[in-house]
């Protein structure tokens, strides 16, 4: 909304949320979502023709166009808890247009939504007793995190579906003030749902794939890195998202592949629901593959052992914790008793140790007081790498995070434990320089 807003001065964009505290450092200089170039977005629109408010009710009345971008969580309870989508607040957003809207309005789905939820929005927004009108059209969002604002920018494609084509062309409208009109595709409204899902799943499919290929790597020989060359240069392949690492993370592929699957098995496709989960056991294989290398390689025991772990982010130029492999693979090791001493440059220590404690939850979201005072005595958070990996016995790198590339690895060599192991699950450091050193280095897909 916020490069809307920018790319279109005279559009009025009023970003409206239940939750005060949130609009409040919407409003501030400390945003709530870390992403580069965010910050300049925001501030050349925000006052002129963006607001961020917590009068709903407003907002909805005031508005020709309205997208629902709320969250759309994987149930954890009831029918399809693990995999279908919470829609709850979908409908809740849906019901309160209806109830406060005059007039005439599109609705737009932003969030991603299973296939079909726009025939819900439609029918609760049509039992509307008010007498307006709406159209509902689907316009998912392809950005992916850390390249938000480029992605925005200057997008590969626009996705707009609707039934009405005044509507859908309203909407190209808006996004045809600074996107080349062939790359804003028009659908049918269930072909746009269905592609955002399938566009997550065919591209988690992709790093899956080369994570599978990487294992076999280790057990041959062959450089998973090499491999990922020789593929990506067939233009029928391509060289993006070919990049062996302990695992995709981030709050979208898990979540839309399980959706996928939940849908495939809602129509009968019991075959096809299974070949997009195995995308997903795939990449828990792979998480956990890397722990238990880490633990097998230092002569089966990292009890009371300090590991530093570089990077909690799901990857680089982001915040956002969601689903990172970082805390499956910490989860494991301080299940074997790790001294865990964790650094990222912007997860704060409460965001690590509240990820951390949720990862030991059971079924019914409970973490015993055991597995608690585990996180507590074993995991420290470190202000730089530096610190992280003094005295340490091995540090893992669990995001590519740039900085990590510049450190004085001399420096690191001669505060830690010999021997020091680094185990690379992203393929970042320079191999040659740290074994010459003295490390002992493991990396993804590679002997
Ligand atoms: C993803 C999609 O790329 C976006 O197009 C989509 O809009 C977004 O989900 C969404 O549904 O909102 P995002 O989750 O932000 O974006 O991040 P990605 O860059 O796709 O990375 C996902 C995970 O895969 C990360 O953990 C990343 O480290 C990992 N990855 C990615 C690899 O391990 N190897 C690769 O080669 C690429």
């Amino acid at each position: 909304m916020a490069m809307i807003a920018k790319q279109c001065p005279e559009i009025p964009v009023h970003v409206v949320d239940l939750n005060q505290a949130r609009i409040d450092s919407w409003n501030s200089d400390n945003l709530p979502v870390y992403e580069p170039g965010l910050d300049a977005v925001v501030r050349e629109a925000r006052g002129r023709n963006l607001t961020f408010s917590t009068r709903v009710n407003d907002a909805i009345r005031d508005s020709n166009m309205i997208f629902i971008a709320v969250n759309t969580p994987t149930k954890t309870f009831g029918i399809g808890a693990g995999r279908a989508a919470n829609l709850e607040f979908i409908e809740k957003c849906a019901r309160q247009i209806a109830e406060v809207s005059e007039g005439h309005k599109i609705v737009v789905e932003k969030s991603t939504l299973p296939v079909r939820t726009a025939e819900a929005v439609k029918r609760i927004l049509q039992s509307s007793s008010r007498g307006c009108s709406f159209d509902v059209l689907s316009n998912p969002e392809f950005l992916a995190e850390g390249t938000a604002i480029e992605d925005l920018l200057s997008p590969d494609r626009v996705l707009i579906g609707g039934e009405s084509s005044a509507a859908v062309q309203r909407l190209a409208d808006v996004y045809g003030r600074w996107i080349p009109r062939e790359r804003i595709l028009t659908t049918n409204l269930w072909s746009s749902e269905l592609s955002k899902l399938t566009a997550n799943a065919f591209l988690a499919q992709r790093v899956s794939s080369i994570n599978a290929i990487s294992a076999l790597c280790e057990a041959t020989g062959a450089d998973v890195d090499e491999v990922a060359r020789a593929i990506g240069t067939d233009s029928r392949i391509g060289p993006k998202f070919l990049r062996a690492s302990v695992g995709f993370g981030g709050s979208c592929f898990q979540k839309d592949i399980l959706n996928l699957v939940y849908l495939c098995e809602h129509f009968g496709l019991r075959d096809v629901a299974k070949y997009w989960e195995q995308v997903v056991v795939m990449n828990d294989y792979q998480k956990r593959r890397f722990s238990e290398r880490i633990v097998k390689t230092m002569f089966n025991t990292v009890s009371d052992k300090k590991i530093a772990i570089w990077g909690f982010a799901f990857k680089k130029d982001t915040n956002d914790t969601r689903e990172s492999p970082a805390i499956h693979v910490c989860r494991d090791l301080l299940n074997e008793r790790a001294k865990l001493c964790i650094f990222d440059p912007r997860v704060p220590e409460s965001q690590v140790r509240s990820e951390l404690i949720s990862a030991f939850a059971d079924a019914s979201g409970d973490v015993s007081l055991k597995d608690r005072s585990l996180v507590e005595t074993n995991v420290t958070v470190a202000r730089d790498s530096y610190s992280a990996a003094e005295r340490a016995h091995a540090i893992a790198v669990l995001t590519e995070w740039d900085e990590f590339k510049q450190l004085d690895v001399q420096r690191i060599y001669d505060t830690m434990m010999q021997p020091a192991f680094v185990f690379d699950g992203r393929n970042i450091l320079n191999r040659n320089r740290l074994t010459e050193i003295g490390f002992e280095v493991h990396s993804i897909g590679k002997h």
